[in-house]
């Protein structure tokens, strides 16, 4: 990997569709992760292992894994909470899981049913079972720039908890603006803190757009040296627990960012545009993509 190329961890089938109050049927979910695929991603969040009463739109994640179509190299992951979740991620066949952490006691409560502390004794039980499987996980840190209960989250507990994740083994961590809220000045000095003891490879962002900042936020990111980003399809999505939040990053939008500023991500703009329209059209949505749509705008002037 030179300096120059990317990860994107394509967050559309998870993240994008959690939130989502009508039934979205499952050909809808596998026809998107195998477009995904097609598009040049090779990690995709497949769904999510938690409760079907508390997130219904995740039930059938074991069917979704059942039914894509899986391409060589691609790596489908999905959320596990605890063991319940992890062992029906083995069945599934998902090749890498991840656990999801909070930075704020607020939000760890209404999401997770329990403290931040409880949350990570859970979560070391679901690492050591993941490493006698031989299955990498993912962390994520929750509410690293303000929760929707508690208000300021500490620099101390982003980097903490971080630790304490990469500590019980996760191969990565995703930093979580949940409620999109940070803005470039407060990204960049926590990353400037985090770095201290943490290097930047091992960092993602996972950068909500609800105030329109998370391509500034991607921007001080690699400029901080961060090269690992999280990013949804046509902007859909949001988390059933922090009210208001709307999706990650368009995908759309960060390809298009890395493009114009000389980063390799292997992914096709145009072919990833039209899915981006596509899934929006089967929400009965309108794609928060501007790069996706300036891109479908072009060619059809072409
Ligand atoms: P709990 O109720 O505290 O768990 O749930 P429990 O151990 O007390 O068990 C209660 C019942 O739930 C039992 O069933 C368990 O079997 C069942 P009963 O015996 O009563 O019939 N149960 C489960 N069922 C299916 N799958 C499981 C599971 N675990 C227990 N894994 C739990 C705790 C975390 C599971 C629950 O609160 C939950 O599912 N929460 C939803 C979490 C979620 O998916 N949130 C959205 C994703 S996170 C996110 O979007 C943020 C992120 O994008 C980053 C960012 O943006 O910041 C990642
Ligand atoms: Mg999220």
């Amino acid at each position: 990997m030179t300096n120059t190329d990317i990860k994107i961890v394509e967050m559309g089938a998870r993240d994008g569709l959690q939130s989502e109050r009508l039934p979205v049927s499952l050909k809808t979910k596998i026809t998107l992760i195998d477009q995904l695929a097609g598009c040049g991603l090779t990690h995709i969040e497949a769904g999510s292992f938690v409760r079907p009463d508390r997130v219904p739109q995740m039930a059938d994640t074991p069917a979704v894994f059942e039914g894509i179509t899986r391409k060589a190299g691609v790596i489908y992951s999905a959320l596990t909470p605890n063991l319940k979740g992890f062992e029906q991620a083995v069945s599934a066949g998902a090749d890498e899981v991840a656990i999801f952490a909070s930075a704020s006691e607020g939000f760890s409560r209404k999401n997770l049913n329990c403290d931040i502390a409880t949350s990570l004794i859970r979560f070391a039980e679901v690492t050591r079972a993941a490493q006698q499987a031989g299955i990498p996980v993912r962390g994520y840190v929750s509410c690293i720039a303000g929760c929707p209960y508690d208000g300021d989250v500490s620099h101390a507990s982003v980097i903490d908890v971080t630790e304490k994740l990469f500590d019980m083994g996760c191969v990565e961590v995703s930093l979580g603006d949940t409620i999109g809220t940070g803005t470039p000045g407060r990204i960049r000095h926590l990353l400037k803190a985090l770095l201290q003891s943490i290097p930047p490879h091992k960092i993602a962002m996972h950068m909500h757009d609800t105030y329109g900042q998370a391509i500034a936020n991607i921007y001080v990111s690699l400029e901080e040296g961060i090269r690992t980003f999280d990013a949804s399809v046509g902007g859909i999505g949001g988390c059933p627990y922090a009210k208001g939040a709307t999706g990650n990053v368009a995908t759309e939008d960060l390809v298009y960012l890395l493009d114009r500023e000389g980063f390799n991500h292997g992914i096709a703009l145009l072919k990833l545009s039209e899915t981006g329209l596509w899934i929006n059209k089967a929400l009965r949505r309108q794609t928060t993509s501007r790069a996706g749509l300036a891109m479908l705008n072009r060619q059809n002037a072409q």
